[in-house]
């Protein structure tokens, strides 16, 4: 049976750090919707230019445009067992379109793993955060550095800060977090899908506390 795992959480709570990990550990394919609007956004595609002013102010692209990304992507062959989903759903209207879109191939959300992180620390780690340009590795410059400064540990790429990290962006996104997406966690409790997980915990901590909550998962 496929599997989908739904990863929750404020920006800047860990969900990419922690996608890579367990997407590598699990061979699920890793669905960041942020990634995708941002890949768009570097090749100039006209979904990238429509997300950009929505991205930059720190608000969310528009649902019926993300769910249909998102049924794009998750349609492709890669995603046959599944996906590790990072950023999706994020309102009530994304995360009832996915369920109908499983609902199609016969699946459902197994395991709903929210990482939870205190407001005033995702300001320090998203003004800290460094990114590779190839593929998206994420860094810390103090919790997580890379071996060589600027420079990606996995394929050598310059590292960057993202435009939506400035701290006014980020004040924006959280407050958006918790108007729009926070009430995913009530609906996901709800359906017996939810494991919190302390986000405040070293890396790799916080890894085999989200492997055990995929483990109890559906
Ligand atoms: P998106 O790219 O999804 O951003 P986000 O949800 O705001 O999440 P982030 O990528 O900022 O944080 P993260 O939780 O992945 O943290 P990370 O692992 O990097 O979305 C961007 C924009 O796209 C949105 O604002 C919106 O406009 C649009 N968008 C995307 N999806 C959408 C949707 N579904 N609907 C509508 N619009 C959408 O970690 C952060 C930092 O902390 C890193 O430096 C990391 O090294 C460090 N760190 C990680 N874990 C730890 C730890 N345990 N201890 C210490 N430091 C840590």
């Amino acid at each position: 049976m496929p599997m989908y795992i739904v990863l929750l959480g404020p920006p800047g709570a860990g969900k990419g750090t922690q996608a890579e990990i367990v997407s590598e550990t699990m061979g699920l394919v890793h669905v960041s919707s942020g990634d995708i609007f941002r890949e768009n956004l570097k090749q100039q595609t006209e979904l990238g230019k429509m997300a950009q002013g929505y991205m930059n102010r720190g608000e969310l692209v528009p649902d019926d445009v993300t769910i249909a990304m998102i049924r794009e992507r998750l349609s492709r062959a890669d995603c046959v067992k599944g996906a590790l989903l990072d950023g999706f759903p994020r309102t009530p209207a994304q995360a009832d379109a996915l369920a109908g879109m499983l609902a199609t191939l016969n699946s459902q959300v197994n395991s709903v793993p929210y990482i939870s992180v205190p407001a005033e620390v995702l300001i320090e780690r998203l003004s800290g955060r460094w990114t590779c340009r190839a593929e998206g590795h994420v860094y810390h410059e103090k919790y997580n550095p890379s071996k060589i400064a600027g420079k990606c540990d996995v394929d050598g790429s310059e590292l960057y800060q993202r435009d939506d990290d400035k701290p006014a962006t980020v004040e924006n996104r959280i407050r958006v977090y918790m108007n729009q997406t926070s009430p995913l966690i009530e609906y996901y409790r709800q359906k017996g899908l939810l494991g919190e997980i302390d986000g405040m915990q070293p890396i790799e901590d916080v890894t085999a506390d989200l492997m055990a909550a995929i483990g109890k998962g559906k």
